[in-house]
């Protein structure tokens, strides 16, 4: 008997907030597991508020699209939570290319201007829409999926994750801008090789 009372005042009492399950905000300075990151001792409000998707991001790059995170690495306060943000912005012509988040679902709210976004199933069937402001769209877990400025005017939108750390994966930088060899992505997509070569100059692939 007096052991259990002894034994739930030292979870009452203990000092960690974290131990109590309440939150665990990332301690940056560790490893990233599966799990996320461990627990930071001393954490005050700053660590729950992030203020970095007030601005727009900088769209003068090739695809003309800035996605602007405020996943577990910038806002820590996110982690163990399942869940995250950012901010898109698409210049006139804009795209975010085709895609995954292999740790998350996203769903995207437009504020500003009309963009296309789709999604394809694993069972390759297509789901493609024209949105304008207000309307939300859902992209599930891991399935490839795009979106694009469907406007003459800069879009934005702003994304949530089931997850803090949803990982992006972009289909053509991970075909074109690395040192894959052309012959295997020649061998492995039936694409010709003046085409791979011409991709890897445009994304900064080499080999
Ligand atoms: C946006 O990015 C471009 C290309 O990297 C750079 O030249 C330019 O200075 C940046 N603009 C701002 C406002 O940071």
């Amino acid at each position: 008997m007096l052991l259990a009372i002894l034994f739930i005042f030292s979870f009452l009492f203990s000092s960690s907030n974290a131990l109590v399950g309440d939150f665990c905000v990332a301690d940056l300075k560790g490893l990233q597991s599966p799990a996320g990151y461990s627990c930071k001792t001393a954490v005050t409000v700053d660590d729950f508020v992030f203020s970095g998707l007030a601005a727009a991001g900088n769209t003068s790059n090739l695809i003309k699209a800035a996605v602007t995170p405020a996943f577990v690495a910038q806002f820590p306060g996110v982690n163990g939570l399942g869940l995250s943000m950012a901010r898109l912005d698409l210049a006139v012509d804009g795209v975010v290319p085709m895609h995954t988040h292999p740790a998350g679902s996203e769903i995207l709210l437009v504020v500003q201007g009309s963009i296309c976004a789709g999604f394809i199933s694993s069972a390759n069937v297509v789901y493609f829409k024209s949105l304008k402001r207000g309307d939300i769209m859902v992209f599930p877990q891991g399935l490839l999926h795009f979106q694009f400025n469907a406007g003459k005017s800069p879009a934005v939108a702003f994304v949530s994750f089931s997850s803090p750390s949803p990982g992006l994966q972009i289909l053509d930088f991970a075909l074109f801008a690395n040192d894959l060899p052309s012959d295997i992505i020649v061998k492995t997509t039936f694409l010709d090789k003046a085409q791979v070569k011409k991709l890897k100059a445009v994304l900064g692939g080499t080999a």
